[in-house]
């Protein structure tokens, strides 16, 4: 059964913990007083993004960070980490990530998120560790029927690979729940991250010419792209353009905190959604990005993109009514902190 903690006498593994979303989460646990073991075998991460964390947080709090370089799916090294620590919590990001690459890789994806995730959760047995938080994805809802989306809304068919291992991931940590109640399970159905951390000093790094939305129209923003390509103007949506729930990543990494707070010492499954409640079009974003930017970008108008869905927005009203927590940022403030990220790492991490 898991125990009622303070945070400074939590020890809390994050997996991934050098990525995106995950390190903007350390920063705020160590900055709430949690301890932090990062386990992150810097495939699609860097390990500057963990020296930077520790320029936020200062001397002090950065004491409270551990880093091992692996992968997840390394038995022998979890179960070094988990002897090496008393590991109360656990927070799940590590994973492939991007959704073309999984529908041409499905073995690579479904091996590597799914073994992982069995991994991870069998040493946590092991030693007797049964709180997870699970990065899961608004994804799962599929092509919805009605939005906005909230928790009690259907789980749908996925359109690729990356998606299902989401779904079923969540399957799994409640199938383990059911066999145990002792476990504590927190999924978190992230809408669409985006932004950096204010100082400029983190923020995500795509590998290559980036997939998504924001990531690509900084890089034109920076001049390494020539003009936004619009996957589509002719959605039943105001501009014809898809609409998403964009979320400022620092806003989601304190989910991630407000799940731990909450999580402290219950037993069950318990499912939040973590969004804005607000739909932003595509050109939206742009113009937003714009003005952060203060030049108009390009953009061009393409054909709709495999896969995608018109629109996607979340209702994240349980989050706050039983957590507590609240999405602060807007648009703008986003393509704000995006903008200030990119402009000073025009290369990323490599810089
Ligand atoms: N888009 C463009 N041009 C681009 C990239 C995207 O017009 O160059 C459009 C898309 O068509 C879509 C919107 O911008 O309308 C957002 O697309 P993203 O690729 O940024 O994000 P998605 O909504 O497709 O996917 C994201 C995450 C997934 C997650 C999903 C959940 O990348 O990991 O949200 O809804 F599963």
């Amino acid at each position: 059964m898991s125990t009622t903690l303070d945070p400074q006498d939590t020890c809390v593994l994050v997996t991934g913990g050098a990525g995106f979303i995950g390190s903007h989460t350390v920063v705020e646990l160590l900055q709430g007083g949690y301890r932090v073991v990062v386990v992150d075998d810097l495939s699609n991460s860097s390990e500057v993004a963990l020296e930077r964390v520790k320029q936020i947080v200062g001397e002090d709090a950065a004491e409270n960070l551990t880093f091992y370089q692996a992968n997840v799916l390394d038995r022998e090294a979890m179960e070094r980490i988990f002897t090496e620590h008393r590991i109360d919590r656990v927070i799940h990001f590590a994973g492939f990530k991007a959704v073309g690459e999984s529908v041409k890789k499905p073995i690579e994806y479904y091996h590597n998120n799914i073994e992982n995730t069995l991994v991870l959760v069998d040493v946590m047995r092991n030693h007797g560790c049964k709180s997870i938080i699970f990065s899961s994805s608004s994804t799962v809802y599929g092509d919805p029927d009605s939005l906005p989306l909230t928790e009690e809304s259907p789980k749908k068919a996925c359109t690729n690979p990356y998606g299902w291992t989401k779904w079923m991931i969540e399957q799994i940590l409640t199938d383990l729940h059911t066999a145990d109640p002792e476990w504590d399970v927190v999924i978190l159905r992230y809408f669409n991250p985006i932004g950096a951390h204010e100082s400029g000093l983190i923020g995500e790094d795509p590998k290559g010419i980036p997939n998504n939305l924001v990531p690509y129209v900084a890089q034109v923003a920076v001049g390494k792209l020539a003009a936004v390509q619009v996957f589509g103007d002719d959605y039943p949506t105001p501009d014809g353009t898809g609409v998403r729930d964009y979320i400022h990543v620092v806003d989601l990494a304190r989910g991630h905190v407000a799940a731990l707070n909450w999580m402290n010492g219950r037993e069950g499954v318990e499912i939040f959604n973590l969004g804005t409640g607000k739909g932003t079009s595509v050109l939206e974003v742009i113009r937003a990005f714009s003005k952060a930017c203060g030049k108009d970008l390009p953009y061009v108008i393409k054909p709709r993109r495999g896969g995608d869905i018109a629109e996607n927005f979340g209702d994240a009203s349980k989050a706050e009514r039983e957590m507590g927590w609240k999405a602060q940022y807007n648009i703008d403030d986003m393509c704000r902190d995006s903008w200030n990220w990119q402009s000073h790492n025009p290369d990323g991490f490599r810089s």
